[in-house]
């Protein structure tokens, strides 16, 4: 079941119109949301950053956080799974085709959810492989834009090299992956890129860091060379599907140095462990909490 500008149907019953200016243009933004248990996790933060993307591209929200909420709890509560993830989109709305944009259109609002698969137990011990591109797409990739063909390109680039992300370089830094946040472990400190204009300021990442902070892992958020990525001796990728998950291959060179190259390393096992514990705990809370 889904939701479409004002009513819930099933995905087959959906329909826009051809003009509508997120099929012609991209015009639209969204967010992805976990759900565990049928309870959505950091909800509060996925809603301020879909009103970051709103106003960084002049929509008006048509919708209050307590509507949004709802809307949510709806969708989670009218598809089978336990564990999910939903997708909330909007777009500019439907209008003659023209750049500029329109004033005073009636936004385009969809919801749907799908199953949550987070890495396999296998995945998560032999990690996955990742390849370095160089990061192609635009200045604004703070912004949760539904124009995602350059990620799309990348992250295809990455599949047909047999790899489960692509890992972006822009002017010699690491900014991000394709669809993720990136983080490296160098001297045994964890690195991570600052938020800018140049990555998207990652929900997980977000948690990640308060775990770092909350158990005195030594971190350090600056800028990450690219010299730094290939010499890492570990590398993680983080999102609301993936989580933390290890980067154990890297242009088909092995990750880190002696015994444990190309196997999950030790900081990033115990972040994906207290990742694991975080979410628990806050999913026991009573759901006001
Ligand atoms: N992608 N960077 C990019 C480019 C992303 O697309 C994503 C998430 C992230 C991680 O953000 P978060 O931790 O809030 O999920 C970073 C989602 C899952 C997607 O497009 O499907």
């Amino acid at each position: 079941m889904i939701y479409l500008n004002g009513e819930f149907m099933p995905i087959e019953d959906a329909k826009i119109s051809i003009l509508d200016r997120g099929f012609i243009f991209g015009d639209g933004v969204y967010e992805v949301v976990p759900v565990y248990s049928r309870r959505p996790f950091r909800l509060a933060e996925h809603l301020a950053r879909l009103q970051a993307s709103l106003d960084a591209i002049s929509l008006a929200n048509p919708l209050g956080d307590a509507k949004w909420s709802e809307l949510v709890a709806k969708v989670i509560a009218g598809n089978p799974w336990e564990d999910q993830t939903v997708y909330l989109q909007l777009t500019r709305g439907v209008a003659k085709r023209d750049h500029a944009f329109p004033k005073g259109l009636k936004p385009t609002v969809f919801l749907m959810a799908s199953e949550l698969v987070t890495p396999s137990a296998e995945l998560m011990k032999s990690g996955a492989k990742a390849i370095v591109l160089p990061d192609f797409r635009w200045l604004r990739c703070d912004i949760k834009s539904t124009s995602l063909l350059g990620n799309c390109m990348l992250r295809t680039l990455a599949a047909e090299a047999g790899c489960a992300e692509a890992i972006l370089v822009r002017e010699g830094e690491m900014t991000e992956a394709s669809a993720s946040n990136v983080f490296v472990v160098k001297n045994g400190t964890v690195l991570a890129p600052p938020k800018s204009q140049l990555i998207l300021p990652g929900i997980t990442y977000d948690v990640v860091l308060e775990i770092l902070r909350g158990n005195a892992i030594p971190h350090q958020v600056r800028p990450v060379k690219e010299a730094e990525l290939r010499s890492a001796e570990e590398i993680w990728v983080t999102s609301s599907s993936r989580e933390v998950l290890p980067i154990t291959t890297l242009d088909g060179k092995p990750v880190g140095q002696g015994e444990r190259a190309g196997k999950p390393g030790p900081v990033g096992l115990k972040v994906h462990a207290l990742y694991q514990q975080f979410k628990a705990r806050v999913m026991r809370a009573p759901a006001h909490a």
